[in-house]
């Protein structure tokens, strides 16, 4: 007999969950309008809202948390965060931050201008956000693939080669500070970008003497794909292809809340030494010094482990696996997801498991609600509340794409969860004729309303 998947790690610690009855959940989300973001998680069983900072931290990373150095300068935590980032990433330079989007605030001070445009594959919207703030442009330039739900391509967050070119004849070198490549491209989904279209894109953009930068959130699941789908690269570790994925790129900055497996930070690494002295200003101003950038020794210690820790092959393997054995579990209940699943989320299309509920009657939130009356599981909608408003209308913008979320947390759940959530969706799809109505909204905010609206039931 096979012996069954099992993972590469087990419990030490345990964290209480606790169980309502479906009517006093009913009860709850009714008391708070209907937003997910309003609930207190001890009324969740199965949080699925993100991916980032959700994970659990394994004994070396918190061992390293009693060694840390909380010294204002020259932290020796800081020390150990570089040398991981050394070793994993060769990049000289380190600079960390309290997050992601605070990384971006601080790299994109340093380099994008008003009137400016930065293509690459589809921006996830703090980057975005951060662009346009400053007056600029970002173009997306994924394969229309990626947005072909019905299609299989092993690298749906792959750049389009010619559509990155045009861009860069229509505007030219002097607008462009950089292209972005985010990996894996959580915008489309989850999805990876292959080796060599990488290279590709390094290689357009030197014809060009532009600089390629890279957000780097999820690189070691894009890495698990590229040994997996790209047949070149097969026989390479997971250590050897991350190197060969930044050796072209300029600079990188992370979001340490996925896989640096940590439940807080951020960083910007580079071997420039001219941008980082001025990257150094925006830091000092906007997170800390130099040697910590808003986060705490103990924090850059647990995620100088974590990088190392997240890059391991069984670790990815079981990751992954987990993400799919959910997908195969939903699809066996003719739930109807995208496909195919990315690295840390699958996303259902409440569109068709909802069809008599009208777009304008917010169909992926009413899922998200159903689910979490069902069994206490809770998602996050990718749809018309997300999407929000046209500035010039005031009217909803209404996406192709009704999605509700389900990202799934690192080193945190079981296999029995994942059973637990395949049913608990295949309870919503066997009552969902009984589903009537969606919702109308109550309040919202000017904008970013889908964490703030109050809805009521039509
Ligand atoms: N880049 C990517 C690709 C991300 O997915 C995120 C965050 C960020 C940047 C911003 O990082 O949150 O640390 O400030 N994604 C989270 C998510 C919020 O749920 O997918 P942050």
């Amino acid at each position: 007999m096979n012996l069954p998947h099992i993972p590469p790690y087990k419990t030490k610690v345990v964290e209480p969950v606790y169980f309502r009855t479906k009517a006093e959940r009913a009860a709850k989300i009714k008391e708070v309008n209907y937003n997910l973001f309003n609930l207190h998680s001890d009324w969740v069983i199965v949080d699925l809202m993100t991916d980032s900072g959700t994970g659990a931290m394994s004994e070396q990373q918190w061992a390293e948390i009693m060694l840390g150095d909380e010294s204002y300068a020259g932290s020796e935590s800081y020390f150990k965060l570089k040398r991981s980032v050394k070793d994993i990433m060769d990049f000289e330079y380190l600079a960390p931050t309290h997050q992601g989007r605070a990384a971006e605030n601080i790299l994109f001070s340093a380099v994008v201008k008003d009137g400016d445009v930065v293509p690459g594959n589809a921006h996830f919207d703090t980057t975005k956000g951060h662009i346009e703030f400053r007056k600029a442009e970002a173009i997306d330039c994924t394969i229309d693939a990626a947005f072909d739900t019905g299609t299989y391509h092993p690298f749906k967050g792959n750049i389009n080669l010619d559509k990155l070119e045009s861009v860069i004849l229509k505007y030219g070198k002097d607008r462009i500070p950089f292209i972005n490549i985010t990996v894996t491209c959580n915008t489309v989904g989850g999805q990876p970008v292959s080796l060599a279209n990488i290279k590709s894109t390094c290689q357009l953009a030197q014809k060009y003497g532009i600089p390629v930068y890279m957000d780097i959130a999820r690189y070691a699941e894009n890495a698990y794909f590229i040994k997996i789908r790209e047949a070149a690269y097969k026989d390479w570790t997971i250590a050897e292809i991350v190197k060969e994925m930044f050796k072209e790129v300029a600079v990188v900055w992370m979001s340490s809340k996925k896989d640096g497996l940590v439940n807080i930070g951020g960083f910007i690494a580079l071997n420039d030494a001219e941008l980082y002295e001025k990257l150094g200003q925006f830091t000092i101003i906007y997170e800390g010094f130099l040697t910590y950038g808003g986060m705490s020794g103990r924090a850059m210690g647990a995620l100088a482990v974590g990088l190392r820790e997240g890059i391991e092959f069984d670790y990815l393997n079981d990751r992954v696996k987990q993400v799919q054995y959910l997908a195969e579990k939903l699809k066996t209940y003719n739930i109807p997801i995208q496909e195919p699943v990315g690295g840390h989320a699958i996303y259902i299309d409440a569109k068709k498991m909802l069809p008599h509920i009208p777009q304008t009657e917010y169909p992926a939130q009413l899922l998200g609600v159903e689910m979490y009356i069902e069994g206490g599981v809770r998602g996050v909608e990718i749809g018309t509340l997300l999407a929000d408003r046209d500035p010039l209308t005031g009217k909803d913008r209404l996406p192709e794409m009704e999605l509700l979320r389900l990202a799934i947390p690192r080193r945190v759940y079981s296999r029995n969860h994942m059973d637990y959530i395949a049913a608990t969706l295949a309870n919503v799809a066997a009552r969902s004729k009984d589903i009537k109505a969606g919702f109308t909204i109550k309040k919202q905010a000017a904008i970013l309303r889908h964490f703030t609206v109050e809805l009521e039931k039509i």
